[in-house]
């Protein structure tokens, strides 16, 4: 697209915005329907928003998208608001009016369109819905407008639940909204309900937790939206189509959202169907790319499986940097790990591994691609497996007793392996150990009686394939 003096300029507000899909949504929008704008992302501090707004009207931007944290804040600096943004109290985008900019909020709107596109009718059905903030403020409202006989409402918090309950079911003028807090959902009546999941519980890369995990309680959902559209399907979805149910993710629901705002922007224009469908393979390809390119490989087995050897060539190849958690922990602890074992003992060891795990997972995003070689005794506890399983691909390097025998013969750094037949004590140990590594792991390679580069190209095959079975 060509930039010259008449492009018109949009863009989002938002802190953090480098992972926000809008700017290549909005940006694919123009392109087809053939509108010179172009759509920028914008970083702004909570402390700066008043300074962002009154600059984009010195600028003469065109309109703006406005998201997390900024929503609510936004609304101070506005000349007017729309009724739906002004009664969620939330607002999403703002249009340049003559005399400043215009609130609206194109969530409420956006999820309705996502909810009619699946075939999903809410007028005088029965609603649940799970969570209280402020996506589950626009879900109810929505819901609430488009006829529902009831909406159940269970979050964590019971107060927040009661708070936004309290606040609809007087701006509506009726008993709609109920309370429960989320532990209560047995207290809904059998029925078959049409549900709304609005929290993050489940988002990538937590993706083996729904906000309730009784199978049960799904047995009440007929038909159901998950708002989080990373995973392409939630565990919450799972569940639901498990009990028989219909549901689909928040695809649409940002596509949508994103549709109306561009078309309050250019009154006049409409972005068709097929503009919708290449958003959403362009969205699709953005979310493997940033997969692919953030998921570690993790590589697990007994000592002497030759996790690091693997590691460190397969790194040189490739030349993704590469983590030993064994080096990570003796280098925090500034002792060797025999000296951990003799000084500290094995449990306090066993619990740096699993913060070193977490510290991993929290700097995930930020590292990039990694290739991390693990402790042979670090899957062994459960919570390092899921620990592991959210940080990437885990491939087991499964190893026989005598190919250790043979590798670590005279090796003294391995506090397990010392005294007492060598044997018997790998025998041992392996036969407790396999079926949680394999429990751990995504994928086994067996390593005897291959050489690297075979090694190599087996995990190579597991990775193309995209590693998760
Ligand atoms: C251990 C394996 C070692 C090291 C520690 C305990 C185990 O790592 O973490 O000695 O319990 O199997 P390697 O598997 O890298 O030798």
């Amino acid at each position: 697209m060509k930039i010259d003096g008449k492009t018109k300029v949009c863009g989002i507000l938002a802190r953090p915005v480098e992972h926000s899909m809008s700017p290549l949504l909005q940006n694919l929008f123009a392109e087809k329907t053939g509108v010179n704008l172009t759509y920028v992302p914008f970083k702004v501090e909570e402390t700066d928003l008043e300074a962002a707004v009154k600059g984009a009207l010195s600028l003469n931007i065109h309109g703006l998208n406005v998201t997390v944290p900024h929503k609510q804040q936004v609304m101070n600096y506005l000349d007017e608001i729309d009724k739906t943004a002004e009664e969620i109290g939330a607002v999403n985008t703002l249009v340049r009016t003559e005399q400043g900019f215009k609130g609206y909020n194109t969530d409420v709107p956006g999820l309705l369109r996502a909810v009619t596109k699946a075939g999903m009718v809410i007028k005088d059905r029965s609603c649940i819905l799970i969570g209280a903030g402020g996506a589950a403020k626009a879900a109810a409202y929505m819901m609430a407008k488009e006829g529902a006989a009831v909406i159940y409402l269970l979050n964590r918090s019971i107060e927040k639940a009661e708070k936004l309950a309290l606040y609809l079911n007087k701006l509506f003028g009726k008993n709609l909204i109920k309370p429960l807090a989320l532990s209560d959902y047995q207290s809904i009546p059998k029925g078959r309900y049409f549900a709304v999941q609005s929290t993050s519980v489940g988002m990538y890369p937590f993706t083996n937790q729904a906000p309730i995990e009784d199978p049960e309680f799904y047995q009440l959902i007929e038909e159901a939206i998950d708002i989080i559209y990373n995973p392409v399907k939630t565990k919450f979805m799972e569940y639901v189509e498990a009990s028989g149910g219909r549901a689909v993710n928040g695809l649409n629901m940002l596509l949508y959202q994103g549709v109306i705002s561009y078309e309050l922007w250019n009154p006049g224009f409409q972005v068709g169907s097929d503009a919708i469908y290449e958003a959403r393979l362009l969205i699709e390809k953005k979310l493997s790319e940033e997969k692919a390119s953030s998921d570690y490989l993790i590589l697990t087995g007994f000592m002497g499986a030759g996790k690091t050897s693997v590691g460190l060539k397969f790194s040189e190849k490739h030349n993704i940097p590469m983590i030993d958690t064994d080096k990570l922990i003796e280098e925090q602890a500034g002792m060797t790990i025999s000296e951990m074992f003799a000084v500290l003992g094995e449990s306090a060891f066993r619990e740096m591994e699993t913060q070193c795990l977490k510290e991993l997972l929290e700097e995930k995003k930020k590292r990039g691609r990694m290739i991390l070689s693990v402790g042979g005794g670090l899957p062994l506890i459960e919570e390092n497996r899921e620990l592991l399983k959210k940080l990437g691909t885990v491939i087991y390097l499964k190893v026989s007793p005598d190919t250790v025998l043979d590798r670590l013969k005279g090796d003294l750094t391995r506090p397990l392996l010392q005294g007492g037949s060598g044997r018997e004590r790998i025998e041992a140990l392996l036969a407790y150990r396999e079926p949680l590594y394999e429990a751990a792991a995504h994928e086994v390679i067996s390593v005897d009686g291959k050489d690297f580069s075979q090694i190599i190209q087996d995990i190579e095959i597991v990775l193309e394939k995209g590693g998760e079975g």
